[in-house]
């Protein structure tokens, strides 16, 4: 794993920018795995601001979203597709019709996490996965638990991981407690892995998923195991690591 260590959230933002820039450069193409929560805010708008700019070209790029939540629409201002919508791909030239997130609205969810992992098959896999870090050590919504799951399938939020999302809803109450994501295994497919975290609440998680044993108890340890891993992270989510 290659470790980046920024000073702060902005510099985080930028490094993490260019990360992707390159890859779109290098592949105009490329299929873009991609995250929602506050981690790649400040990374998308460096992105948006690239593209106005006429540096980087998103008119071939595909995205996949890894997870969203079970019961909101896609217009519903909580759901990671209104959120990579508001975000990103309406300030940038993607065709939005290869745009992929998770439908959390399917009446048959077995069916769309088959079609989620088709498409993505589909696709030729994801060129590069983003990926932020729950404090719990999740990726995507891949909790810690005995047993890890390979493909895109439906899964019960933690306690730890619904407190923490609760600053993005009204209330603790409304955040939904069942998401589909993408499994570990079809996250470990991607071709590149580009992992950010910011701030002192994700340094154990941090410390763990660089240096910790490989565990399903710390999905993120996972990546240990990936050949190319780049992890960007400001001063505050590196505090513990070599203590
Ligand atoms: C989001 C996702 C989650 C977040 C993680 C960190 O699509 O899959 O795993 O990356 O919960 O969230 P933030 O960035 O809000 O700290």
């Amino acid at each position: 794993m290659r470790l980046i260590i920024t000073k702060n959230y902005e510099e985080l933002s930028k490094v993490a920018a260019n990360e992707l820039a390159s890859i779109v450069k290098e592949k105009p193409n490329a299929v873009l795995g991609l995250a929602t929560g506050g981690s790649p805010i400040g990374m998308y708008k460096e992105l948006i601001k690239m593209n106005k700019e006429g540096k980087i070209d998103f008119s071939d790029i595909t995205t996949v979203n890894l997870d969203e939540y079970v019961g909101l629409s896609g217009d519903h201002d909580q759901s990671y597709r209104y959120f990579m919508n508001a975000n990103l791909f309406n300030h940038i030239n993607i065709n939005k019709n290869k745009t992929f997130v998770p439908n959390g609205l399917a009446e048959n969810i077995e069916e769309e996490c088959r079609r989620y992992d088709a498409k993505i098959q589909d696709l030729g896999g994801t060129d590069v996965q983003l990926l932020g870090v729950g404090n719990n050590g999740h990726i995507a919504f891949n909790e810690p638990d005995a047993n890890l799951v390979a493909g895109t399938h439906l899964t019960s939020l933690t306690e730890n991981t619904i407190e923490s999302n609760a600053r993005f809803f009204d209330s603790k109450a409304e955040v939904p407690t069942t998401a589909l994501t993408m499994g570990l295994g079809e996250i470990m497919k991607s071709k590149r892995i580009i992992v950010i975290a910011s701030g002192e609440g994700k340094a154990e998680a941090v410390k763990a998923m660089l240096n910790g044993k490989i565990s399903t108890d710390m999905p993120a340890s996972m990546l240990q195991m990936h050949r190319d891993v780049i992890v960007i992270i400001d001063e505050a989510a590196a505090e513990l690591l070599n203590k």
